[in-house]
């Protein structure tokens, strides 16, 4: 049987970036608990040349981005919020992809913001996006405040459990999606 290709892909624009240490975060769980292996990318990974206008203005390493995302069995989504939603650059990406490419694909939801006042952005922003592409996300969103993580130390115990619970979720979505293709 083919092992599940799992993306995490964040919206962040530099490093260090604590959306990204969530995401990171998810795939560490991912691993440890059910031997799911993750590549991690964000936008400094696309580099500048993800603002093309169009598919063809990518350049190599914007297209890699865009395609690594279209071809995971499983996606782990992560940004900053950005004036109350995901950044420009992150909806950009998912402007460059067809619209059924992503049907049916377990998606994963996290997202960290300066303070919790913006914390459904899991549920008002990123969740009808991937409603749009008819993916399968999973029920529990995970939103952290970014005092909540501290690179090098460990989840809040409210997150670490609510990260267990989603990636619990988004394993059993998989194992289904490998059961079908078999
Ligand atoms: C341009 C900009 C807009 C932001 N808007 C919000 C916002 O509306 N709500 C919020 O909670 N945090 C907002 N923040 C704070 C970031 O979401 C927060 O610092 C987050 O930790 C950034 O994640 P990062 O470490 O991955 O860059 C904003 C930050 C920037 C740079």
């Amino acid at each position: 049987m083919r092992t599940s290709r799992i993306v995490g892909f964040c919206g962040n624009s530099w490093r260090p970036a604590k959306s990204r240490v969530l995401v990171e975060a998810v795939a560490a769980d991912l691993l440890t608990r059910h031997g799911l292996k993750t590549d991690v990318l964000d936008l400094v990974d696309a580099g500048c040349g993800i603002a093309a206008f169009t598919r063809v203005g990518l350049d190599d390493s914007a297209r890699a981005v865009v395609e690594a995302i279209e071809q995971a069995d499983g996606l782990v989504i992560g940004c900053p919020v950005f004036q109350g939603s995901y950044p420009g650059l992150f909806k950009h990406v998912f402007d460059l992809i067809e619209p059924d490419v992503l049907r049916n694909r377990p998606v994963l939801l996290t997202a960290v913001g300066g303070g919790l006042r913006h914390s459904l952005v899991v549920e008002h922003q990123l969740r009808p996006l991937f409603g749009f592409f008819e993916a399968c996300t999973v029920s529990s969103a995970i939103y952290a405040s970014s005092a909540e993580i501290m690179p090098g130390e460990p989840l809040a115990p409210m997150t670490a459990t609510r990260l267990a619970n989603a990636v619990e979720q988004l394993a059993s979505l998989l194992g289904g999606r490998q059961a079908d293709a078999a």
